[in-house]
């Protein structure tokens, strides 16, 4: 089977890491992945912070209410931030960018999930997108998109399946 497919096939969410540190250079090929992204006139507007320091993994995961809870155990976060002022179509660059560091991080043996930043609640109310800059110390024209959670995996979820493929919503004209 061609590789790509077969690494779409078997990516999922992992949320339970054993809380091994990730190898440096494992952390940086994912991360160089992301950077290589696609982006509308190739302006890459995005902002990244790889957060590996335990307390402020523990901290950043109550920035949502219920939805982020893995990154307490977490060997690292990658936090993807944009200056919108750079493109009117970040959101799309950057979710291209997470897509691609969730795929890279699959291929190189790590556990990792999308956490939802843009447009989501934390605990306490502010947005995740503050909550997480004001706890980072980051430049308020930075709009947050997704935080990507990782680790070494101590689940796998099974793979998904060809059949899960739903030609119902494709139309060929
Ligand atoms: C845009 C987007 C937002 C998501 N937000 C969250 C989230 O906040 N927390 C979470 O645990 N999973 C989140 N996920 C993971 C999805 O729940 C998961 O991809 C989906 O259930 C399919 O499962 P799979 O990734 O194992 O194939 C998100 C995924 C995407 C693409």
């Amino acid at each position: 089977m061609n590789e790509l497919l077969s690494l779409l096939l078997t990516r999922r969410s992992v949320r339970r890491y054993t809380g091994d540190p990730i190898p440096p250079e494992t952390l940086r090929a994912v991360v160089t992945a992301g950077l290589l992204s696609p982006s509308s006139r190739n302006r890459r507007p995005w902002r990244l912070v790889v957060v590996q320091d335990r307390a402020t993994l523990e901290a950043l995961s109550h920035c949502r209410q219920g939805s982020a809870q893995m990154l307490a155990g977490a060997g690292a976060a990658i936090l993807v931030f944009a200056r919108p002022a750079e493109s009117d179509v970040w959101t799309e660059d950057c979710a291209i960018l997470m897509s691609n560091l969730h795929l890279a991080a699959h291929s190189q043996g790590l556990g990792s999930c999308w956490i939802q930043g843009r447009l989501r609640q934390a605990e306490d109310g502010r947005t995740t997108e503050a909550f997480c800059r004001e706890r980072l110390a980051l430049p308020e024209d930075w709009a947050l998109e997704a935080i990507l959670s990782l680790g070494i995996p101590a689940e796998s979820p099974p793979p998904h399946t060809l059949e899960e493929a739903d030609w119902g919503k494709v139309t060929f004209l």
